[in-house]
């Protein structure tokens, strides 16, 4: 076996990439930062470590298994077919944040499998996440190339779409855990729709024009209203009206759905200047036929 084609610095060929790299360090980032935090006894005081640590972990898992849904829009809207190198690496890193997130609960726990298995049972938020851990691990478990080999493409394909039902999970849970300010699970729920949309408008259509792109940001902006507003309707006493209406002034800060929108459009513009460049490149007399 040649190791230098399983290393993740390099690619497939066994290649040192720069882009692989950079992309590793980025995904080790928020657990050195963590490991720091948990030395350092918490970062706030009276903070239990093992608490934070375990949020935390629980956090940069669910913003890398949604990160990891956006390669596949990034790789058609910027026309970047090496984006896929790392699509899997973020994957894997999601699922590595959960196991972490797992252990820390397991030693907050004093190892005590019983009760742990019990709460797991017990506790529907918790079935809720151990559901979404089961499904990365299976993921992550089959992501080498020797899994896609051994599977066949069409059926490894059928099963990778196990990470949709996964991160709804994992969304779900966030949600269940939260007491009171839903905000990032709010916002993480309106960049996955918007995934999600992405993946519906493209289908078989090819790359969508800006103004496909800008209708689904503002659908996107709407869902993401509309769950906020379920969740505080359902879960709390305020009345989904107010908190649709929070929307539309400031008196509760810039709310998630707009971080939404402005994400969205960000995005589509840049897709739209990264394909004028492209064009005009492709037109430039340095890269035009020899007269
Ligand atoms: C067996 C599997 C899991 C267990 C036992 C578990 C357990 C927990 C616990 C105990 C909390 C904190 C609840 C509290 O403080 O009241 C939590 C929060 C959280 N978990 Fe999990 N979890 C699991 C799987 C997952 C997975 C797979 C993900 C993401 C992909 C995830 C993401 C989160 C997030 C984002 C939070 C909230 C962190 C915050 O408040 O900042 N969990 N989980």
């Amino acid at each position: 076996m040649d190791i230098r084609r399983h290393v993740p610095w390099n690619d497939r060929a066994g290649r040192f990439s720069a882009l692989k790299t950079a992309v590793l360090g980025l995904l080790l980032l928020p657990g050195l930062a963590i490991a720091a935090g948990f030395a350092a006894g918490g970062g706030q005081p009276g903070a239990r470590p093992v608490t934070v640590a375990l949020h935390a972990c629980g956090d940069w898992s669910l913003r890398f298994l949604v990160l990891s849904l956006a390669v596949t829009p990034a790789i058609a809207l910027f026309a970047r077919p090496r984006l896929m190198l790392v699509r899997r690496m973020v994957g894997v890193a999601a699922f590595a944040y959960a196991a972490l997130h797992l252990t820390l609960y397991s030693a907050d726990q004093k190892w005590n499998l019983g009760v742990i298995a019990g709460e797991i049972v017990h506790r529907i938020y918790l079935t809720i996440g151990f559901g979404a851990l089961l499904a990365l691990a299976l993921l992550a478990a089959t992501s080498a190339d020797a899994a896609i080999r051994a599977m066949g493409a069409s059926r490894w394909r059928w099963l990778h779409r196990l990470v949709y039902p996964a991160a709804v999970l994992a969304l779900v849970h966030f949600f269940l855990q939260t007491r009171f300010d839903v905000s990032e699970p709010v916002l993480m729920s309106g960049l996955f729709v918007w995934l999600m949309g992405f993946r519906l408008v493209v289908r078989g259509r090819g790359v969508p024009a800006a103004g496909v792109l800008a209708g689904l940001s503002l659908a996107a902006f709407a869902a993401t209203i509309a769950i906020e507003a379920l969740w505080y309707g359902v879960a709390t006493t305020a009345g989904w009206r107010t908190v649709a209406a929070a929307n539309f002034s400031l008196v509760a800060g810039v709310r998630p759905a707009w971080l939404v929108l402005a994400a969205g459009l960000a995005v589509s513009t840049a897709a739209r200047l990264a394909a004028r460049r492209r064009l005009s490149a492709e037109g430039s007399p340095a890269r035009s036929p020899r007269k």
